[in-house]
């Protein structure tokens, strides 16, 4: 493949814009010239593992079968079902923060990448559905939202399956007392996301889903307050929200914007704008750089509303660009992006979604972005996004794949109770609290065998330790994975040139 940047054809800027889509294409097919692997195989998988997160009541279509029913008595404790949900990563808490987002990425990953996913679309659709049945249940009612399911640190007391778990299942709610406008609005984005993606398989349940989506932000926007306080060592050292919540509002009112079309909403982000504080953050914590491409989409059409979306945007651009002068973010040897933190996979994932998403916009709106001069095309972060993919896949200096159940060689010791304790089908006695630690403990590779979940990955050097006592590396969260479902899904075009 030639370069990853072309340089500014002075003078050719006409030419150059009729001709991107044409080029576009081509680029793509080359790309499939020099293609081996199986982004359609991937994406099947990348939603697959979503069932292996699941909690509450198995449905009949569940697929991954050495999960069980688990969690059956979530919310008893104020009296309330929150029976149902994901288990947020190797642990079995459900993190409502960290679940919202990986919901609200599920639904934009629809949104934009469903007319690709073929037969996976159905299950990308369950597993938003798995969500959001759930997000119901925790705003039922009025000016209470609850924020998480299961005291973590008794959770992380213990090694046992979600079946048999004995750990306290404490349910924490935000309140107009005590509130949590990041929790709050982050569910907010999530039901209103989603109310786009199921718009045309489910409209009742669409307009249900966009009508409480309102009703949640007004109670994040009415009651500000962070959940780190009101909700305390549930939330914080484990999910705490860092950035603030004026990123969640913002946010969220950009999604209820896309869903509703209510201008008022509109106004809400451009005039809270002012407190979102970078341009290049983007995850559970932080929606940054997710605003302003998700606003760019409208932005690029009406030139009234460029500043500060599209600037923020294409500077974001810029600094994750490997050739551009104003690079800010670093990459391996083997060429995956680095970020600073745990977990380094979680950012690969979600800057590689919205580079491919503001390719598409890009694309649509014959638009290019200028990080000095260099000049950066659609194809330019369509390529960017596809080394970070094939090296999740396998084409990295170690040869293997970051995803388990994919190819010939991946993570064999996740950190991950499920997958590591034999299943209730091999063993169908209690395992207590601390029973699991042998399986923990032993060399021998994971019993069940999590299919697609992608673990936190390598090293800064491309070393990975295969260790399920190095949590950073071997642990699979949801949020990895949610973002990814979009992005293999606009691979899997290569695979069916
Ligand atoms: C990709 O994987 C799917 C599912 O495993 C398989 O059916 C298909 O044949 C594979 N495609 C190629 C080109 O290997
Ligand atoms: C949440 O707690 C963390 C750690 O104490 C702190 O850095 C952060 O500012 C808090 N966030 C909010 C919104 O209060
Ligand atoms: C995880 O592995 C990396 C290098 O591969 C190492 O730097 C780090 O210290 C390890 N962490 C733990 C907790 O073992």
């Amino acid at each position: 493949m030639n370069k990853k940047i072309h340089k500014n054809m002075r003078g050719n800027k006409v030419e150059i814009l009729s001709k991107l889509s044409l080029l576009v294409t081509m680029m793509i097919i080359t790309m499939v010239k020099s293609s081996s692997l199986n982004y359609s195989d991937a994406l099947t998988k990348s939603i697959l593992f979503f069932e292996g997160q699941r909690s509450g009541p198995l449905p009949p279509s569940q697929r991954m079968k050495w999960r069980k029913d688990s969690a059956l008595n979530d919310g008893s404790d104020i009296y309330m079902d929150m029976v149902g949900g994901y288990y947020d990563a190797g642990d079995n808490v459900k993190f409502n923060f960290p679940m919202a987002f990986t919901t609200t990425l599920l639904a934009w990953s629809v949104i934009e990448f469903g007319d690709l996913m073929g037969p996976d679309l159905q299950h990308a659709i369950e597993a938003i559905r798995w969500g959001t049945d759930y997000f119901l249940k925790a705003t039922k009612s009025p000016n209470i939202v609850i924020g998480q399911v299961g005291d973590p640190n008794s959770d992380h007391g213990c090694w046992e399956r979600p079946e048999d778990m004995d750990t306290s299942r404490k349910t924490y709610f935000v309140s107009q007392d005590r509130p949590g406008s990041e929790v709050s609005a982050e569910i907010a984005a999530a039901l209103a996301a989603s109310s786009i993606a199921l718009n045309n398989i489910d409209s009742l349940y669409s307009n249900l889903l966009l009508d409480r989506a309102k009703l949640v932000f007004d109670f994040a926007n009415n009651y500000r307050g962070s959940y780190n306080d009101s909700i305390g060592d549930g939330a914080c050292p484990f999910y705490c929200d860092i950035n603030g919540y004026m990123d969640e509002l913002v946010w969220g009112a950009a999604w209820l914007y896309k869903a509703s079309n209510d201008q008022s909403y509109l106004n809400f982000v451009k005039s809270n704008m002012q407190f979102i504080r970078s341009i290049d953050d983007f995850g559970w914590d932080s929606k940054d750089a997710g605003i302003n491409i998700l606003a760019s989409q409208w932005a690029m059409k009406d030139p009234s509303n460029q500043n500060p979306f599209i600037t923020n945007a294409d500077n974001f651009i810029c600094h994750l660009l490997p050739d551009s002068p104003n690079k800010r973010v670093t990459y391996s040897k083997g060429g995956l992006l680095f970020i600073p933190g745990p977990s380094n996979m979680q950012h690969v994932a979600s800057y590689s979604f919205l580079l491919i998403v503001y390719a598409r916009y890009m694309e649509a709106n014959n638009k290019i972005v200028n990080c000095g001069d260099v000049v950066a095309k659609p194809y330019d972060l369509d390529n960017l996004a596809k080394t970070q993919v094939d090296y999740v896949l396998g084409n990295n200096p170690l040869g293997m794949s970051y995803m388990v159940g994919y190819g010939e060689k991946y993570p064999q010791k996740i950190h991950h109770r499920g997958s590591i304790i034999p299943s209730i089908d091999v063993y169908p006695g209690h395992i207590g609290c601390r029973d699991g630690d042998k399986y923990f403990q032993s060399e021998t590779p994971n019993i069940n065998v999590l299919t697609g979940a992608i673990v936190g990955g390598p090293a800064d050097d491309d070393s990975f330790q295969d260790s399920r006592y190095n949590v950073s590396q071997s642990e699979p969260t949801t949020y990895i994975n949610a973002p990814f479902v979009g992005v293999f899904a606009y691979f899997k075009q290569l695979n069916s040139t």
